[in-house]
C-alpha cells in the first residue's frame, strides 16, 4: 500500500485542491501518511503570490534531500502555482523532486505519480482547455463542512499579482454542476458550503446562458438541509447590487464577504490596476451595510507598493478605519517577476513596509476591539467546528457573520448549530455562554 502525504501551501483553494486529490488517490488504494516521514510519496502544493512563500518550499523541499539519497524509493512531487509558474527552475534547484505538476495538470496525477515512480523525472505543465478538478471517492477532511470550486482562474492582472499566470483564464462550473455537487454534499451531511473562485464574483461569464453569481445563489439557498452558504474572494468592481440582495434575501448566503481594498490611494489603486477608486469602494461598503446591517467586510492591503508615499499609505488606514473592517490581511509588497508592476522599482525599504505593516495591523486590531466590544450581550447562531485551540476546555465555532466564538459546551457538538450569548471579547474571539436553543 502507498503512503501519500501532502503539504499544502497558500490559499483556500489550494487546500480544497489537495483535499481532491487526496480523495482522488485513497479511492486507488492510496493511504494517507499521518507524517511525511512515513511516506512514500511526499506532494508539496505550492503557491508562488509572494517570494516568502516560494522560499519555504525551497526550504521544506531542499531539506528531504538527505533523505531522498537513503531512499531512492521515495517520491517527492512539487505542484500547484509554483510548479506551473518555474517547473525547469523548481527542478533545477531541487533535483531530488520527482514530480512537477502544474495548477491544469492536477487532474491526471494519478497517473504522473505511477509514472514518476517508474521513470523520474516527470514534468507536467501543459493547460488543457476546460481542465477540472472533480471530487471522486467520499473522501472528505470534514463531513459537515465544505469548499466547493465554482470558478478558477483569473482575467483581472492586477499589476502586482501572479495569479492570472499560475492559474490561467477564468473558466466557470456549470451552475447544474455545482448544484449536483452541492446535494450530493448536503447528502453526506454537509451544512455550510464555501464556493471557491479566484474571483468569485464574475463567476458565469462565458457561461451560456449567461448566469452570475447571485443566481447560482439562488439555486444553491433552495437545497434543503444547506443551512449556510459563503463565497470568496470578492473582487469590488464586479460586485452587483444582486449580489447585496442576495446576501440581505436569502436565508442561507451569510452575511460576511471578503471584498480586499488592496489601498486606499487612488493613485495606487491605478498603479495597482485594480478598476475602482477608494470612494468607490467606501459608496459600495456603504451600501451594502444600509441593505444587511448585520454584515462582516474582510479586506486585504499591500502596503509598501512601488511609489507608496505615506500620505498614500495614510489613506488606507482611514479607509481601514472609516470602513471597519471585520479583520484585515495585509501584506508587504513582494515583485513577482514577470507582472507589470515587476518593471517598477520597489522603492518602498523593507523595513518601511515592515513598520507600515504593523501599523496598519495595530489599527485593525482597534477597531476589531471595537467591533466585536459591541457585540457583547447580543446571541449569535454558531456552527461549531470543534474543541478551541488555544482552550481544550472550550469548544470553537462560527457565527454567520465568520466570527470566531469561544464557549463552554457539552462533548457531541460538533457540526452542529447552537446559540450562544456573547459576554467578552478579544480583538479576534467572541467569548460567550450557551443561550436557550430554538426548538428546531
Ligand atoms: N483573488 C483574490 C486573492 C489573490 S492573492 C483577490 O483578488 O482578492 C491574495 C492576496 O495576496 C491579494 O488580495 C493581495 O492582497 C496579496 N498579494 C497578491 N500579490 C501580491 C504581491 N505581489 N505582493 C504582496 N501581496 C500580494
Ligand atoms: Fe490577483 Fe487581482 Fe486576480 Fe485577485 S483579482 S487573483 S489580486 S489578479
Ligand atoms: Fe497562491 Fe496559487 Fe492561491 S499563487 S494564493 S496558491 S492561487
Amino acid at each position: 500500500m502507498t503512503k501519500l502525504f501532502i503539504k499544502t501551501f497558500g490559499c483556500q483553494m489550494n487546500k480544497l485542491d489537495s483535499e481532491l486529490i487526496l480523495g482522488q488517490l485513497l479511492a486507488l488504494g492510496y493511504e494517507e501518511a499521518d507524517s511525511p516521514n512515513h511516506a512514500d510519496v511526499i506532494l508539496f502544493n505550492t503557491c508562488s503570490v509572494r517570494r516568502h512563500a516560494e522560499e519555504r518550499v525551497f526550504s521544506r523541499v531542499g531539506a528531504l534531500k538527505a533523505r531522498k539519497r537513503r531512499e531512492p524509493d521515495l517520491l517527492i512531487g512539487v505542484i500547484g502555482c509554483m510548479a506551473q509558474k518555474d517547473a525547469v527552475e523548481v527542478r533545477r534547484r531541487l533535483p531530488h523532486v520527482g514530480l512537477v505538476c502544474g495548477t491544469r495538470m492536477l487532474h491526471r496525477l494519478p497517473e504522473l505519480i505511477e509514472e514518476a515512480r517508474r521513470r523520474p523525472p516527470v514534468l507536467a505543465v501543459e493547460t488543457p482547455d476546460g481542465f477540472c478538478l472533480r471530487r471522486s471517492g467520499s473522501f472528505r477532511r470534514n463531513t459537515f463542512q465544505a469548499f466547493v470550486a465554482a470558478m478558477r482562474g483569473c482575467d483581472n492582472f492586477c499589476s502586482y499579482c501572479v495569479v492570472p499566470y499560475v492559474r490561467g483564464r477564468e473558466v466557470s462550473r456549470p451552475i447544474d454542476d455545482i448544484e449536483d455537487e452541492a446535494k450530493r454534499l448536503v447528502d453526506d451531511g454537509c451544512v455550510e458550503i464555501t464556493l471557491l473562485g479566484q474571483n468569485i464574483d464574475s463567476y458565469g461569464k462565458r457561461l451560456s446562458p449567461r448566469v452570475d453569481l447571485a443566481d447560482l445563489l439562488v439555486r444553491l439557498d433552495r437545497i434543503a438541509g444547506l443551512r449556510r452558504i459563503r463565497f470568496v474572494t470578492s473582487h469590488p468592481r464586479d460586485f452587483s447590487d444582486a449580489m447585496i440582495s442576495a446576501i440581505a434575501e436569502l436565508p442561507s448566503v451569510c452575511e460576511n464577504v471578503h471584498l480586499p481594498p488592496q489601498s486606499g490611494s487612488d493613485r495606487i489603486l491605478k498603479l495597482m490596476k485594480r478598476g475602482y477608486a477608494s470612494a468607490y469602494y467606501r459608496d459600495l461598503a456603504a451600501k451594502l451595510r444600509r441593505e444587511v446591517p448585520e454584515v462582516t467586510v474582510a479586506a486585504d492591503f499591500i502596503v509598501g507598493f512601488p511609489t507608496e508615499t505615506d500620505a498614500d499609505f495614510q489613506q488606507s488606514c482611514s479607509l481601514l478605519q472609516d470602513v471597519g473592517f471585520q479583520n484585515s490581511f495585509i501584506f508587504k509588497y513582494s515583485p513577482r517577476p514577470g507582472t507589470a508592476a515587476a518593471d517598477m522599482t520597489d522603492d518602498v525599504p523593507s523595513e518601511e513596509k515592515a513598520r507600515r505593516n504593523n501599523f496598519l495591523l495595530d489599527l485593525q486590531k482597534q477597531v476589531s476591539l471595537a467591533q466585536k466590544t459591541a457585540l457583547v450581550g447580543t446571541t449569535h447562531e454558531v456552527l461549531v467546528e470543534g474543541i478551541s485551540k488555544r482552550d481544550s476546555s472550550k469548544l470553537m465555532g462560527r457565527a454567520r457573520t465568520n466570527h470566531i466564538v469561544v464557549f463552554e459546551g457539552p462533548p457531541g457538538l460538533e457540526g452542529k448549530f447552537v446559540n450562544v450569548r456573547v459576554t467578552s471579547c478579544t480583538p479576534l474571539t467572541l467569548f460567550g455562554v450557551l443561550a436557550p436553543q430554538d426548538a428546531s
